[in-house]
């Protein structure tokens, strides 16, 4: 999704402050006056007349509303069921009509709260504006087709995919899939397991909403698509900040005291100069990935012209810190505690609208600032049986501390409530907003019943209800009646942690395989002295290049395949050191004076520069011979053997890698650039036959059907070119391209220019992974190395 890379020094001036800029007054105020503002919305809420109390039992005839649709669903839920077993048992039955009825309104009813929450509307449901009521739709026929005879399982990267198509962004899609790879590789673990990526998402669906809002019509033109792809681009590097700054800020086992406190002044610092020096930069791979983030925002949005974006940013930062200092033994007043939290609430929408390029109005701030204190209350309501058992600090936990002591801290649970009335009093009392507002209540009781027990809820009324009996036994009510309360955000997150979770895994998974195929490789692959005199230079040339450093991918295909079939390790080790000797042999004839003339290779010097050039070649054939002494030794039925060495030397061959080569370099030498349609032929032959040469003979050797070998062919071509595209990319950027004035080496980029080259390179990523759907086996591996490759690719 990065376009051409912008000149990152000349993105900023790093100046200090201009004394002038004190005079324009700035939407965004410092962090001290928004605290001000806060605490005055604070005692708006509080300096009523009426007390707290009586406020927040206001809130009760809404609840009772809420709870009076529950019962009518349980009942209906009950009757549907007791209908099927009568009438219609089969798979469009009236309970499943029924329950997609419910999924559609629980997500129009989502669509509508953000509306509420975030841009303060209450819109009705058929004036949403086209691209918001195509994404409700989209969302229906999603509903519409699910098998709600499973449970529901919202997967992640369909649901995404839709989104994506209905943007107009469909081509984007494999990009975007490995933005969230890339983000499951570098979030810690333990982030991850508290909802790291979900914020992630989250946070760019933010963005991507205000977006929707600021354009009210996708006509997907190249400029609206250029919109969304910014949209995407900063909601990505703004999300990736919760997890990897406010997450790991908040965790300990992330960083230690000493990194924490030089890892949030760096990125305090950041935010007030406007870049991130590279010698500023603490080792922890998280500080590394941070500053990246950050040059991304600074490029899409310079410092010079968004100030007031990275004022907003800075006071989100402090707010932070100031929760992150908190101490169950001092004491605080009310403002010191929810003036952060109203500012933390705010000022994440107030960020995420500038990003999106909305027209930020002081009137919006205040806004903000209203909705913000019930937002981040009801996540405390919900985590307070967690928070209390692990100590942390938020202002239930607080309150249960301070209750004990008595020292008069203002409850929250009544303040949420009070500030519930207050917003839906802002909205004349109107019924969508009572209705959308305590349904959200409903999910938080929920999430609180099930981590809580129902039972345990009245240790939470004697601390935080002690006098609103009428709230109270509506509590108790909307917690019997859970099962009826859908909450698909909720659905949503915790499908996004198993997803990030099981992804870790399987990542982890890839690296132990390479690790184990190293070892097999590195332990055998060179060839023994013994028979042969110390100083035949033929051997130590064969060797050189063997034990040089590759990266050893192709035997790692080749085992994967081999545990796909069960096959032992040591009985396929001959094919593995066939196809990575050849492999070698390759590399010493491709490097060769007549053919790439390379200066270097796996960063050493390359077969024939430490070696006479005759050895080099000689080296090359000699490998090549090996390769198929290897395979004749192969001990399993003798006709799929004879079919590998037969299959090998028609890929390595005339028809194989040979021709891609000879084609290659003509085409090197011609003076006009090659087409795709030759290149795509090229990388088949040069690439994409040596990678099939390690997957599909183990399949043949394991006894595949002819359907997995046609798979798995097909998901070789795909890898191969893909791995060709990237390699070249690689040379590319690192100038091996265009550095003889005689001989230019083919490049594709050089060719068909980089955004097509990137083009071919996810569509092919795409057709990798889409072709091992048609093998049904164990395929989790075959995917990964896919994706391995794809995260490579900036
Ligand atoms: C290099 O392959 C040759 C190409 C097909 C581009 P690798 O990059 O896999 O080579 P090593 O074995 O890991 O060095
Ligand atoms: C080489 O392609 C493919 C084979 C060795 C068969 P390149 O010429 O691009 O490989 P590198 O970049 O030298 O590794
Ligand atoms: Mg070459
Ligand atoms: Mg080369
Ligand atoms: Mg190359």
């Amino acid at each position: 999704m990065r376009r051409e890379s912008v000149d990152r020094t000349n993105t900023f001036t790093p100046t200090t402050e201009k004394k002038s800029r004190g005079d324009i007054p700035a939407l965004i105020p410092s962090y001290e006056e928004a605290k001000k503002q806060a605490r005055d919305y604070y005692n708006k809420i509080c300096g009523d007349q009426e007390s707290l109390s009586l406020q927040a039992d206001k809130m009760n005839p809404w609840f009772e509303k809420a709870i009076r649709e529950l019962i009518g669903l349980k009942r209906m839920n009950l009757f549907t069921t007791f209908g099927d077993t009568l009438l219609s048992p089969g798979k469009h039955n009236i309970k499943n009509r029924f329950l997609k009825k419910v999924y559609k309104q629980a997500a129009d009813d989502s669509v509508l709260y953000f509306q509420l929450r975030d841009n303060g509307k209450n819109v009705k449901i058929d004036e949403l504006n086209q691209p918001l009521a195509y994404l409700r739709n989209e969302a229906h026929l999603y509903l519409e087709n699910i098998n709600l005879k499973k449970t529901i399982q919202l997967h992640p990267e369909e649901f995404v995919l839709r989104f994506l198509t209905t943007l107009g962004l469909s081509d984007y899609a494999e990009v975007f899939f490995q933005k969230g790879e890339h983000a499951i590789d570098i979030i810690p673990e333990i982030i991850l397991k508290e909802g790291g990526l979900g914020k992630l998402i989250w946070t760019m669906a933010g963005v991507i909403m205000y977006k929707l809002e600021k354009l009210q019509s996708l006509d997907k033109s190249p400029e609206c698509i250029t919109e969304l792809l910014d949209a995407i681009e900063a909601g990505y590097n703004f999300g990736l900040t919760y997890p990897l700054v406010d997450d790991v800020l908040d965790s300990s086992h992330v960083l230690n005291d000493d990194e924490k406190t030089q890892y949030s002044s760096l990125v305090y610092s950041a935010l007030q100069r406007g870049f991130i020096n590279e010698k500023d930069v603490p080792g922890h791979p998280i500080a590394l990935e941070l500053k990246k983030a950050f040059d991304v925002l600074t490029e899409l949005y310079p410092f010079e012209k968004n100030r007031d974006l990275y004022r907003a940013l800075t006071n989100l930062h402090l707010a932070q810190i100031e929760e992150a200092d908190r101490d169950f033994n001092k004491t605080y007043s009310d403002q010191d505690i929810y003036a952060p939290v109203i500012i933390k609430a705010a000022y994440t929408r107030i960020v995420t609208a500038l990003m999106a390029g909305l027209d930020v109005t002081s009137e919006f701030v205040s806004k903000m600032m209203m909705a913000g204190l019930p937002t981040q209350l009801i996540d405390d309501f919900r985590d307070y049986p967690s928070d209390i058992k692990t100590g942390h600090f938020t202002p239930f936990t607080y309150y249960a501390h301070a209750h004990k002591r008595q020292t008069g801290f203002t409850n929250p649970m009544l303040l949420y409530l009070a500030s519930l009335n207050k917003i839906i009093g802002s909205h004349n009392n109107d019924q969508q907003v009572g209705r959308l507002l305590s349904r959200r209540f409903t999910q938080a009781v929920k999430q609180f019943s099930i981590y809580n027990g129902t039972e345990n809820i009245k240790g939470f009324y004697d601390v935080f209800l002690p006098e609103n009996p009428y709230i109270r036994k509506s509590i108790t009510k909307i917690a019997r009646y859970k099962e009826s309360i859908l909450d698909v955000e909720g659905g949503l997150i915790s499908c996004m942690i198993d997803y990030s979770i099981e992804r870790k895994k399987t990542k982890s998974g890839l690296s132990d395989h390479f690790v184990r195929t190293k070892k097999l490789v590195e332990e055998n692959l060179e060839i023994a002295h013994q028979s042969i005199e110390q100083d035949n230079k033929l051997v130590q040339s064969m060797n050189y290049s063997l034990m040089a450093g590759g990266k050893r991918w192709r035997p790692a295909l080749g085992l994967m395949i081999a545990d796909m079939y069960k096959i032992q390790e040591q009985k396929i080790l001959p094919f593995i050191l066939a196809i990575e000797s050849a492999h070698t042999a390759s590399l010493i004839f491709d490097d060769l004076p007549a053919q790439d003339d390379a200066k270097s290779r796996r960063d050493k010097l390359p077969n024939h520069l430490v070696f006479e050039e005759y050895t080099s070649q000689l080296s090359g054939i000699s490998l090549i011979a090996r390769a198929f002494e290897q395979l004749s030794i192969l001990d399993f039925e003798p006709d799929n053997v004879n079919r590998v060495i037969r299959y090998c030397s028609e890929l390595l061959g005339h028809n194989g890698l040979s021709l891609g080569q000879q084609l290659d370099l003509e085409a090197a030498q011609s003076n006009k650039p090659a087409d795709l349609k030759e290149i795509t032929k090229i990388f088949k032959h040069k690439t994409a036959l040596a990678v099939e040469m390690s997957s599909v003979p183990v399949a043949i050797l394991g006894d595949a059907s002819e359907q997995e070998i046609a798979a798995l062919k097909e998901y070789s071509y795909h890898l191969g070119l893909a791995f060709q595209v990237l390699d070249d990319f690689q040379d590319y950027g690192e100038g091996q391209v265009n550095n003889n004035d005689v001989q230019v080496n083919l490049n594709i980029i050089s060719c068909i220019g980089e955004t097509k080259a990137r083009t071919m390179f996810f569509e092919a990523i795409a057709n990798a992974k889409s072709s091992l759907e048609k093998i049904n086996r164990n395929t989790e591996l075959l995917l990964e190395l896919v994706n391995h490759f794809a995260s490579k690719m900036q």
